[in-house]
């Protein structure tokens, strides 16, 4: 099956009359969010552009999870009121707005320091995009940072019925949004306000959607995916184990994904959905952040190393092929060197795929922003290097391991070369063959017979034609 027409539309949509350009940072909730607005945007006219300099209306969809987020966003801002000056001189406005979690965080702050911005808008207002612009232009900005969840959750679940987009063969969809976990470290809870999950019909007739404009595998979203709790068809709460398994009976969707989860929420059912749904792919990032316990303790992440390396245990015994990913915070403040070798003991225990690595970083407002002891830049810049040296080296051995083995590939874009198809495997490594375009859509086996450095090169075992016969 190959990906249908750019647009699917129901009914007649406005010609595009004006432009927005939208840059967004931080994490997959944001990415989806962008999608969304210029969902919402495109039903005002508006038409994506990638060029900042054509944009009748600039978003700046922000992160605030690092140290100086808000200072680069109002550098930022700085260079965009330049842009907004040089357009007006040549006639024509621009309108530009905040959004994400700096703006969530920052609110009025915003408009005070940057007179040029137009809107405020926090990450559950987005919605009310249009009817808030159309307040915006008489001088004083406006700002809407309330925390309604359940009225995006709506707006998600039919963000834009008379011009559904396909953008391509993988997709995101939110169904938890928010965080009561409170790592110490973090901002999260507060950007993104409490945990809420939405209700699993609202998710079915999105996937839906998506499934129609030709998706193949999606990816629920979720600051605290695993801990999901929507309410289900049958009036009860569903898990995310019950959700993935509904999805799966979806004869369009061959992959499921999901992230980001918890330790503390990876119930017996999701690990027993990985031995049972095929459809639910061996690739689980599990963050653990770090690996002594007094670290763990004082992160308020509420499990202990080996707690962590014993939930691994369970989840390998019930999907032994299970590869896994992290996130890793170094530095967090009073670390010491015998805490940072624990982080390394932990690895090696349980090796990764995959990682990120992050150097802690003070959020004001936080507790551990509080704690006394932090740890110099130089510590900090050390030890992310040792330990990123080190999953490293582990996922170079992980993906060496595929060299002969035959693997189910995705298919999703012409590769690089004419001739060429690429893909992932289940383990989101990307795959080359040689292959027709007609195979993109599908998935297929693969024999891997070249192990690059970020990718894999395998020659085609089967088309699935020969599959089902
Ligand atoms: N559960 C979330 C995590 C969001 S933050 C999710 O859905 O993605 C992503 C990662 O950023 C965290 O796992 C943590 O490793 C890192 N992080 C968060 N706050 C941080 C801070 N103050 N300093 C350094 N890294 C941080
Ligand atoms: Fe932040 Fe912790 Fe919540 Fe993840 S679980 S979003 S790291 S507070
Ligand atoms: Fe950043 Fe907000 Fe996501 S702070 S990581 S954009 S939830």
């Amino acid at each position: 099956m190959l990906v249908k027409d750019d647009t699917i539309s129901a009914t007649a949509q406005p010609e595009p009359t004006k432009k927005v350009f939208v840059k967004s940072y931080g994490c997959q909730m944001n990415a989806y969010d962008a999608t969304r607005m210029t969902d919402v945007l495109a039903k005002e006219g508006y038409a994506e552009t990638q060029a900042i300099e054509d944009a009748d209306l600039v978003v700046l969809n922000t992160c605030h999870i690092r140290e100086h987020a808000s200072e680069k966003v109002f550098s930022e801002l700085g260079k965009i009121r330049v842009l907004k000056q040089e357009r007006l001189a040549a006639g024509k406005q621009t309108k530009i707005t905040v959004a994400g979690c700096v703006a969530q965080a920052e609110g009025a702050e915003i408009l005070r320091r940057e007179k040029a911005v137009d809107l405020v808008v926090g990450p559950q207002s987005y919605h009310r995009l249009p009817e808030l612009l159309a307040r915006t232009g008489n001088g004083a900005g406006v700002v809407d940072t309330d925390f309604p969840i359940e009225d995006k959750f709506e707006f998600l679940a039919d963000p834009a019925p008379e011009r559904i987009r396909s953008r391509g063969l993988t997709a995101f969809v939110t169904v938890q949004e928010g965080c009561d976990k409170f790592c110490t470290f973090c901002v999260v809870p507060y950007t993104r306000g409490a945990e809420l999950s939405r209700p699993v019909t609202q998710i079915l007739k999105e996937v839906e959607r998506l499934t129609a404009s030709g998706v193949r595998e999606v990816t629920l979203l979720g600051q605290n995916v695993n801990g999901y709790h929507g309410e289900g068809p049958d009036g009860r709460i569903w898990s995310l184990a019950k959700l993935a398994e509904r999805i799966a009976q979806m004869p369009s969707i061959a992959r499921i994904r999901y992230m980001t989860s918890h330790p503390r929420d990876m119930s017996d059912d999701l690990i027993a959905a990985h031995r049972d749904l095929p459809q639910l792919m061996p690739f689980l990032h599990l963050p653990v952040q770090a690996g002594s316990d007094r670290i763990l303790a004082e992160m308020n992440r509420k499990h202990t190393a080996a707690d962590y390396i014993r939930l691994i245990e369970k989840v390998r015994k019930a999907r032994p092929d299970m590869a896994l990913s992290s996130d890793f915070i170094v530095g967090f403040p009073g670390e010491t060197e015998a805490e940072f070798k624990e982080t390394l003991k932990l690895v090696e225990e349980v090796t990764f795929a995959f990682s990120y690595f992050f150097k802690y970083s003070a959020r004001p407002g936080t507790p551990a922003a509080q704690l006394a002891e932090q740890v110099s830049d130089e510590v900090k810049v050390e030890r992310l290097a040792r330990l990123q040296q080190l999953v490293d080296t582990q996922r170079h051995a992980f993906n060496a391991a595929t060299l002969g083995r035959d693997v189910d590939v995705l298919f999703e874009k012409p590769g690089r070369h004419p001739g060429q198809i690429g893909g992932k495997s289940p383990w989101l490594q990307p795959v080359h063959v040689d292959g027709p375009a007609s195979l993109i859509g599908e998935v297929a086996k693969v024999r891997i017979i070249e192990v690059g450095s970020n990718s894999l090169y395998g020659r085609l075992l089967e088309t699935p034609q020969e599959v089902a016969s």
